[in-house]
C-alpha cells in the first residue's frame, strides 16, 4: 500500500515547487532532469482525471455537434490534448498556410516553454508566462492573441497552486483571471465546460477571500430554502462555518463551486453539470495536501421578461435549481479510493505507458520549433 501510494503521488514534489515559484524550479536545468521530473506529472491519479476530463470532452463534441476549441495547460507531455486529439474532438485551423490545433496553450516555466515548441502538431497559440497574465494583463505579449480566440468550447485551468494565495489580495490573480474567462464566455451561444484543478489547503488561502467564499455559501443557504435543505440533508451540517470546521476541502470545494455558479449566473448563464474530486498528495518531509478538481458545463439560460436588469442579478428559476444541485452533484470524490477499489488502476497505468510511447515517436526533442512542412492533422472525425 505504501508502495501505490507513494506511485501515486509522485507529482506532488513538483506541485510543491510550482506553488513556491515554477520558474525557479525548472530553469536551468538540465534537460534529461526536466523530462524526468515531467513524468512525475503523469501518475495515476491526474491519468483517471484526463479520462473524465475526455468524456466531458466527447459529451460536448457530440451535443454541439463540431469539434472543439480548447484552452489549457498542458505541460510537456501534453496528454489532456493528445487524448482528445486521438479521439478526433479538437479543431485544427489553419494559422500561416499549415494546420494547427484550435488550441490556446501556455507554460509558466521558460526552460519547459522551450523544450515543449519541438512538439507537433502546432497550437494555434502557445504562450510563455503564466495564463493569469494573458487573461487579464493587456501588457501581455499574449493578450490580444488569446482574446481574439474566446469563446472556447473546453477551459482547463489545470493549475498547481491554491486559488487565493496568501500574498496576493483577496481578490487573486487566478480569481481575476476566472471571472474574465466567465465575461469572455458569455457570448457563447452552446454548452461549454470549464475545468479547474487547484490546491485544496485552508491555511493557504488569503483569509478574507476565504470568509467572503464561506459567508457566500451561508448567504445561499439562508436565502433559497430548497438549497438550505438540499445543504443540510447532503452535508449532514446547519451552516457553512460549521462545514468548514468539520471538513474545509469540503468547504472550500462547495463554496468555490457556489462562486462559480453565482458568476455564471451573472453573465446569464446557467451550470447544466457541475462534479468534483481530490486526490491527496504526500510529498516527503511535508505535510500531505489535497488536490481538488472541478468539473462544470455553463450555457447561456432564457431570461425571464417581466424584471428590467438594474444593479444585481436578476433571479431567474433555473438559478435555484443550479444551486440545489452545485450542492448535491458537488460530491468530491476521492480518486484515491476509485482507483484502488476496482480495477481502474492497471487501465489507466496502461494507458500512460501507451500515451507516453506515442508521445516519444512523434517528437524530437533537439528540433527546433516550426518544421518546413508538417503532415497534416489526421485524427479529426468527421462531423457526426
Ligand atoms: C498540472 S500541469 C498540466 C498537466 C496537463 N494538463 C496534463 O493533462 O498532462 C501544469 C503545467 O502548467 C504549468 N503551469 C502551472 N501554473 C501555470 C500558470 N498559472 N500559467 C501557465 N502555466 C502554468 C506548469 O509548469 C505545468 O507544466
Amino acid at each position: 500500500m505504501d508502495d501505490l501510494i507513494a506511485n501515486l503521488s509522485g507529482e506532488s514534489d513538483q506541485e510543491e515547487a510550482a506553488s513556491t515559484g515554477a520558474s525557479s524550479f525548472l530553469a536551468g536545468i538540465h534537460t534529461e532532469n526536466l523530462i524526468r521530473r515531467e513524468m512525475e506529472f503523469i501518475d495515476p491519479e491526474k491519468q483517471w482525471m484526463r479520462q473524465q476530463w475526455l468524456k466531458a470532452g466527447e459529451a460536448l463534441y457530440t451535443k454541439l455537434n463540431r469539434p472543439l476549441r480548447y484552452l489549457t495547460l498542458p505541460a510537456y507531455y501534453r496528454f489532456d490534448v493528445t487524448m482528445m486529439l486521438k479521439r478526433g474532438i479538437l479543431g485544427v485551423v489553419e494559422k500561416d498556410g499549415r494546420e494547427v490545433l484550435s488550441v490556446a496553450a501556455f507554460e509558466a516555466d521558460p526552460g519547459k516553454y522551450a523544450l515543449m515548441t519541438g512538439a507537433t502538431p502546432d497550437f494555434e497559440l502557445f504562450g510563455n508566462g503564466t495564463l493569469e497574465n494573458a487573461m487579464v494583463d493587456p501588457r501581455s505579449p499574449h493578450f490580444a492573441d488569446l482574446l481574439a480566440m474566446f469563446p472556447f468550447d473546453i477551459v482547463n485551468f489545470d493549475l498547481t497552486t491554491s486559488l487565493t494565495p496568501q500574498h496576493e489580495g483577496p481578490f487573486s490573480r487566478t480569481m481575476q483571471a476566472i471571472e474574465e474567462v466567465m465575461r469572455r464566455q458569455a457570448p457563447h451561444t452552446e454548452e461549454w465546460a470549464f475545468f479547474l484543478t487547484f490546491r485544496n489547503v485552508e491555511k493557504e488561502w488569503e483569509p478574507t477571500a476565504l470568509k467572503q467564499f464561506i459567508d457566500n455559501l451561508q448567504a445561499n443557504i439562508d436565502t433559497w430554502p430548497a438549497v438550505r435543505d438540499k445543504f443540510v440533508q447532503t452535508l449532514n451540517v446547519s451552516t457553512a462555518q460549521e462545514l468548514k470546521d468539520k471538513d474545509s476541502a469540503i468547504a472550500i470545494i462547495q463554496s468555490v463551486g457556489k462562486w462559480l455558479v453565482d458568476r455564471a449566473h451573472f453573465y446569464g448563464h446557467s451550470c447544466p453539470s457541475i462534479e468534483s474530486f481530490y486526490y491527496t498528495r504526500y510529498p516527503e518531509g511535508l505535510e500531505e495536501y489535497k488536490i481538488s478538481k472541478l468539473l462544470m458545463t455553463f450555457k447561456r439560460g432564457p431570461r425571464t421578461a417581466s424584471v428590467v436588469p438594474m444593479k444585481t442579478t436578476v433571479p431567474e428559476t433555473w438559478m435555484e435549481t443550479d444551486l440545489v444541485n452545485c450542492i448535491a452533484r458537488n460530491k468530491h470524490k476521492d480518486v484515491e479510493y476509485i482507483l484502488l477499489s476496482g480495477t481502474k488502476l492497471d487501465e489507466v497505468n496502461a494507458q500512460i505507458a501507451e500515451l507516453k510511447a506515442d508521445f516519444e515517436t512523434t517528437y524530437t526533442r533537439t528540433q527546433p520549433a516550426a518544421p518546413t512542412t508538417p503532415a497534416p492533422i489526421l485524427a479529426v472525425k468527421e462531423t457526426p
